[in-house]
This record gives C-alpha cells, sequence and structure tokens, in this order.
C-alpha cells in the first residue's frame, strides 16, 4: 500500500525482515520515500543488536534522505535531530519524563522507548543516500524478558494505546521540519535543542565504554558536530564520537 503524505511517500507491509534492509535494496527510489511495516522479523538496531518489532505494537520506519552536503562532519548529527524529532513528537502527546541519552536514544522516566539507526550508503560520484531508521515502542503492554527492565512504550506511560498511523504522520511532520534546519545548516539549532531535551548534557556523571575501554567522566555539552564532552581526570576534555554512555549517579531533578 503506497499513502501519500507530502514530501514523504510512504510504501507500507505487513511483514518485513528489517525497513532499513528494504529501502536499502530499493535501487533509485527518490528523496523522502520512507517504509513502515507492522512487525520486522529482523529488526536491527545499532551495534549488530536486534530491535525487538513486534506486529502492530510499534512505529517501524525508515526515510530516504538525499541531502547535498558539501561536508561529512554535519552527518552525526543526524541522529540527533531525528531523537529530537522523536522526543518532541512524544512531548506534544502528552508523555511525561521524555529524555534523550546520547547520542540518540529516546528515554521515558530511564527506560528506552526509541531508537535510531542511520545509514549513509556513498557510492563514488553519486550522491550521498541516507537510510533513517526510527523504531518507537507505542502499544506494547510488556516485553522479552531480557529487555522487561530497561524498555518502556508510550501505552505503559500513558496507559493509552495510540493508533500507529497518527504517531508516524506526526513524526514525519517533526522529522521534516529538523531535516530542513540541517540541511541549512542550523547545527546550533540541533545542538541546543538536543541541550534542553536531554539530562545527559551537561553536568551529569557517566562511564563511556567505547570498544575495550571505559571512560569515566562528568558531561559537558555537545561540540557543534554532536560530539560528547567529557570532562575526565585533572579537568582534560575527551570529545567522545562513538561509546556507551550509561549514568552513573541521577543528577538532581531534571526540568527539560
Ligand atoms: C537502536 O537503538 O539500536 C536503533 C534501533 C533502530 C530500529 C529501527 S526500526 C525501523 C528501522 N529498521 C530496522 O531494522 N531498524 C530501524
Amino acid at each position: 500500500m503506497i499513502i501519500h503524505r507530502p514530501p514523504f511517500i510512504i510504501h507500507h507491509f505487513p511483514s518485513l525482515s528489517s525497513t532499513n534492509d528494504q529501502l536499502k535494496a530499493t535501487g533509485d527510489a527518490p528523496e523522502f520515500t520512507c517504509v513502515v511495516a507492522d512487525e520486522q522479523t529482523a529488526g536491527r538496531g545499532r551495534r549488530m543488536r536486534t530491535w525487538h518489532s513486534s506486529p502492530g505494537d510499534g512505529l517501524y520506519l525508515s526515510v530516504l534522505l538525499l541531502p547535498r552536503i558539501d561536508s561529512f562532519s554535519k552527518l552525526p548529527l543526524t541522529g540527533l535531530w531525528a531523537a529530537i524529532s522523536v522526543a518532541e513528537t512524544l512531548i506534544e502527546r502528552g508523555v511525561a519524563g521524555v529524555d534523550i541519552k546520547w547520542p540518540n536514544d529516546v528515554m521515558v522516566n530511564d527506560r528506552k522507548i526509541s531508537g535510531v539507526l542511520a545509514e549513509a550508503v556513498s557510492a563514488g560520484s553519486e550522491p550521498l543516500r541516507i537510510i533513517l531508521g526510527v523504531g518507537v515502542n507505542l502499544n506494547h503492554r510488556s516485553f522479552p524478558t531480557e529487555l522487561s527492565s530497561t524498555a518502556t512504550s508510550l501505552a505503559i506511560e500513558t496507559g493509552e494505546r495510540v493508533p500507529v498511523e497518527e504517531f508516524r504522520d506526526q513524526l514525519l511532520a517533526k522529522i521534516g521540519q529538523w531535516y530542513e534546519l540541517w540541511r541549512r545548516d542550523e547545527s546550533a539549532s540541533i545542538v541546543s535543542r538536543w541541550e534542553r531535551l536531554s539530562s545527559y548534557a551537561r553536568g551529569q556523571q557517566v562511564v563511556v565504554a567505547i570498544d575495550n575501554e571505559k571512560l569515566v567522566g562528568v558531561t559537558e555539552g555537545l561540540t557543534e558536530t554532536g560530539a560528547l564532552r567529557l570532562v575526565v581526570d585533572k579537568g582534560d576534555v575527551r570529545t567522545i564520537l562513538v561509546g556507551e554512555v550509561t549514568r552513573l549517579r541521577k543528577s538532581a531533578k531534571f526540568s527539560g
């Protein structure tokens, strides 16, 4: 089924292995082509993890972006503005306790509700293709044991089910707005909005796992390309490009 939500063209499937993989395999699709599935049988997360994608419970969405960018340095901001889009959609729907864990995990009351898998494909002189994959837990009433203490859903948080298409369209509108800002090089707006939405942005003691190394420090905002600034021993500042962040102690009450 094809649904038009300008500028987005949504291809809806009852079941796919992964919406990112389906979109990647769709040769020369136009910009803003989206793939959505009611369920994924092999939903993928970052770091080779799987994404729990039970039928009808979540939004499993991939969007094709074909930006003409002159510098690859702004690419990492994609995940950040995608997470901002999800966080703002949740807030507009009245969800309390929304937070973003660096770089792009959307959390509610310290449990993960959404993740972003942005994959860039660049072949020779062809324009850069970004496959922006977003998973949002909407109507799950429970999760498999291994996720039960770390995941949440909109229904668990609010007690109400949400039509997946309604959330999809609201989120796509946000994605359209933030993509436009990113295209116009409004990096500072993206960084400052992310910092306002995240309790991890400043003054949070964290441990960052980077391959086999573990760094402990206190966060000090983001660089203009979205890297995390971490104050470590003796006040040295490390710039983190990739890594898994864990909170070491609760920050004072976060007001967003
Ligand atoms: C993460 O937090 O690890 C990222 C999860 C991304 C999941 C989404 S669901 C839609 C799209 N298709 C996939 O296979 N993965 C992304």
